[in-house]
C-alpha cells in the first residue's frame, strides 16, 4: 500500500481532469455514439446482471478508475481479509465475515485456527434449534406452541434479521411470525407485544457485545413482561441469547446452554450469516438459511477472483466513488422494485455508513478526500410519487440503484409486468429525459416547456437478478458488502470499526443521570435548558 497521498497519485490527477473534462456530455451522445454500450458495460455474475451502461464513463474512465483500485492495494487488501489478517486495525481484529458462508469443506485460518468446523457447529445448533421452534417440538412453558418470535436486537444485531424475514416473506413458516424491538423507546416493546400470548412467543435476545444499552433495557423489560404471565421458571424456555460475550450473558441471568455464539472477527453490520440470524432461520428454515449462504459464498468467490473489469462489487465501487469524489455527489439513491425488500435500504444504510463515514485513513490522517455517500431509498414504485421528482428535475447529483426481479414476487404476472415496467422505464427517464423540443412536438404549452423539460444526464445502475430468493438475496448482500470494502480500500480507511457511535452512548448516559437526579454534570446552555425543560415537566 503506498504512503502518497491519495490526491497525489497520477491516476487520481488523471481522473479528475477527466471529471473536468465531463462536464457538457450527455448519455443520450453516448449511447448513440457506441451501439454496443450496453453489451459493453452489462456484467453477470451468480444470477446478478450489472447493467452500468447510464453512468459518466467510458473506456478511458474506466481504465483510470481500474488502475486506481490496483494502485490502491484493493485486491492486496481483499487477498488480506481472506488470509485472515487484522485489516481492522483500529480494533486489531480480522474481518472475516466471509468464513461464515463457506461450506464446510473448506478451511479458514483466522489467528492460527481453522473456524470453519465452530462456524458449521454453531450453524447445525441454530438449525437444531430452530427446527424444533418449527416443527412445534420446541414449547413455551406452558406446553403451547411458539407463534411469535421476537428479536430483541438493535443496529447489526436488527437490521439484517429485520431486512431478510420481509425479503423472505414467501419461504416463511405460514404459522410463525416474526417481530423486532430494537429502539429503547419502550413504545417498540409494547407495540410489539400488544397482542401477544406470552406463552406462544419467544425472545431472541440478539447482541454482540450483549453490553447495549437498548437492547439490555428492552430485553430486560421484556422478561418483566413474560414473568408477569408465567412466572420466572418460565425465562429459560422464552428466551435464548445471541452473542460472542458468554460472560455477559450468564450475569444478565440466561441459561449459556440457550445462547448461540459467534465471533469478534464478525463486524456487527456484517453479522446476519452468524447466529445473529437465528431468527430468521427460524422463518425460513435451515434449508433456505443454508441456500442464502451459498449465495453469499457464490458472491465472495466472485469478488475473490474475477478480473477487477469483470468484478462486479469492484465495479458498483469504483462507480459510487467515481461520482463521490469527482462529481461531488453526497447521497446514493437503492430503489428496489420490489416490496419484500422495503427494508434493504434501511439494512444499507448501516453497512454503508457506519462502515464508510470515516475521515481518517489508516495512519489517522485527515482524509484530503469525501467517504462514504449518504444512503437513502424506497421502494419504486412509491418512491416515484415521492422524491423522484428531485431525482428528475432537483439541482442534485444522486445517483441511483434501481433493483429488479424478472419473476414476481406474488401472484400477479400482470402487475410484475407494470412494476418492471416502471423501473425500466425509470432508468431511461433518467437518463434520456424529455427536451423543450419534444415537448413542443407533443403539443405541450410554451409557458409550461420550461418546467416540464426533464435534462436527464442522470446516472443509474441497474441490478436485475432472475427472482429474489434466498440464495439471490445472499449475492446481493454480499454484492454490497464488497462494494462498501472496496470503496474503503481506495480511501485507506478502516471500513470495519465505528468509533464515531460511542461518543453518544458515553454522553447519553451522562445526561441521564442529570435527568435523574444523581449528578449534575457542565453543559452547554443549549443542553442545560432542554435539561431543566424536560426535567420540570417529566411526570416520573
Ligand atoms: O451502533 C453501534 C453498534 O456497535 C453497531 O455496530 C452494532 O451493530 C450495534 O451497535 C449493536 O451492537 P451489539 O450487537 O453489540 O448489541
Amino acid at each position: 500500500m503506498t504512503q502518497h497521498s491519495l490526491v497525489d497519485l497520477a491516476v487520481w490527477q488523471d481522473l479528475r481532469g477527466q471529471a473536468a473534462a465531463w462536464h457538457g456530455r450527455h448519455l443520450k451522445d453516448l449511447f448513440r455514439e457506441d451501439p454496443q454500450r450496453a453489451e459493453r458495460y452489462g456484467v453477470e455474475a451468480c444470477g446478478l446482471y450489472f447493467d452500468f451502461s447510464k453512468n459518466w464513463l467510458d473506456d478511458r474512465v474506466l481504465a483510470g478508475l481500474l488502475k486506481l483500485a490496483e494502485e490502491r492495494g484493493v485486491t492486496a487488501r481483499r487477498d488480506a481479509m481472506f488470509a485472515g489478517e487484522h485489516i481492522n486495525a483500529t480494533e486489531d481484529r480480522a474481518v472475516m465475515h466471509v468464513a461464515l458462508r463457506m461450506p464446510p469443506s473448506a478451511r479458514c485460518v483466522v489467528d492460527g485456527k481453522d473456524v470453519v468446523p465452530e462456524v458449521q457447529a454453531v450453524l447445525q445448533r441454530m438449525a437444531d434449534f430452530s427446527t424444533r421452534v418449527r416443527e412445534g417440538r420446541w414449547l413455551g412453558a406452558s406446553g403451547k406452541r411458539i407463534r411469535t418470535v421476537i428479536n430483541i436486537g438493535i443496529g447489526g444485531s436488527y437490521l439484517g434479521p429485520e431486512m431478510a424475514y420481509h425479503a423472505l416473506r414467501r419461504f416463511c413458516h405460514p404459522q410463525i411470525g416474526l417481530r423486532f424491538v430494537a429502539n429503547v423507546d419502550a413504545a417498540a416493546l409494547e407495540r410489539a407485544v400488544a397482542d401477544l400470548d406470552p406463552a406462544e412467543t419467544l425472545f431472541v435476545v440478539a447482541s454482540k457485545t450483549f453490553t447495549t444499552l437498548e437492547t439490555m433495557t428492552n430485553a430486560r423489560a421484556a422478561r418483566e413482561w413474560l414473568v408477569r404471565a408465567l412466572g420466572e421458571a418460565a425465562v429459560a424456555q422464552h428466551f435464548v441469547a445471541v452473542s460472542t460475550n458468554t460472560e455477559a450473558v450468564r450475569a444478565f441471568g440466561m441459561d449459556t446452554e440457550h445462547m448461540f455464539g459467534f465471533w469478534d472477527w464478525v463486524g456487527g453490520r456484517y453479522s446476519m450469516d452468524s447466529a445473529i440470524g437465528l431468527s430468521t432461520m427460524i422463518a425460513v428454515g435451515a434449508e433456505a438459511f443454508t441456500e442464502m449462504l451459498a449465495g453469499f459464498h457464490a458472491m465472495d468467490e466472485h469478488f475473490r477472483s474475477a478480473p477487477l473489469r469483470q468484478n462486479l462489487p469492484v465495479l458498483h465501487g469504483l462507480i459510487s466513488l467515481w461520482y463521490n469524489d469527482f462529481f461531488g455527489a453526497q447521497s446514493q439513491a437503492v430503489l428496489p422494485y420490489a416490496q419484500d425488500l422495503s427494508r434493504f435500504p434501511a439494512y444499507l444504510q448501516q453497512l454503508q455508513m457506519e462502515s464508510n463515514g470515516k475521515s481518517v485513513d489508516m495512519h489517522g490522517r485527515a482524509l484530503p478526500v469525501d467517504s462514504g455517500m449518504v444512503i437513502w431509498g424506497e421502494p419504486g414504485t412509491d418512491g416515484q410519487h415521492s422524491f423522484y421528482q428531485l431525482l428528475h428535475q432537483g439541482t442534485r447529483l444522486i445517483p441511483c440503484d434501481l433493483i429488479g426481479f424478472v419473476e414476481p414476487l406474488a401472484d400477479s404476472a400482470a402487475q410484475h409486468d407494470l412494476l418492471m415496467a416502471n423501473l425500466i422505464a425509470q432508468a431511461e427517464a433518467l437518463a434520456f429525459g424529455k427536451t423543450a423540443e419534444e415537448l413542443r412536438q407533443e403539443g405541450a404549452p410554451d409557458a409550461q416547456i420550461p418546467f416540464r423539460v426533464c435534462p436527464g444526464n442522470r446516472p443509474s445502475n441497474v441490478l436485475l437478478l432472475d427472482a429474489l430468493t434466498p440464495y439471490s438475496l445472499g449475492v446481493l448482500v454480499a454484492f454490497y458488502e464488497h462494494s462498501v470494502f472496496t470503496q474503503g480500500a481506495i480511501w485507506d480507511i478502516d471500513s470495519f470499526d465505528q468509533w464515531g457511535v460511542e461518543l453518544g452512548k458515553v454522553l447519553a448516559l451522562r445526561i441521564l443521570d442529570d435527568i435523574q437526579g444523581k449528578a449534575q454534570h457542565p453543559h452547554d446552555s443549549s443542553t442545560r435548558q432542554l435539561l431543566a425543560r424536560y426535567r420540570a415537566a417529566r411526570r416520573n
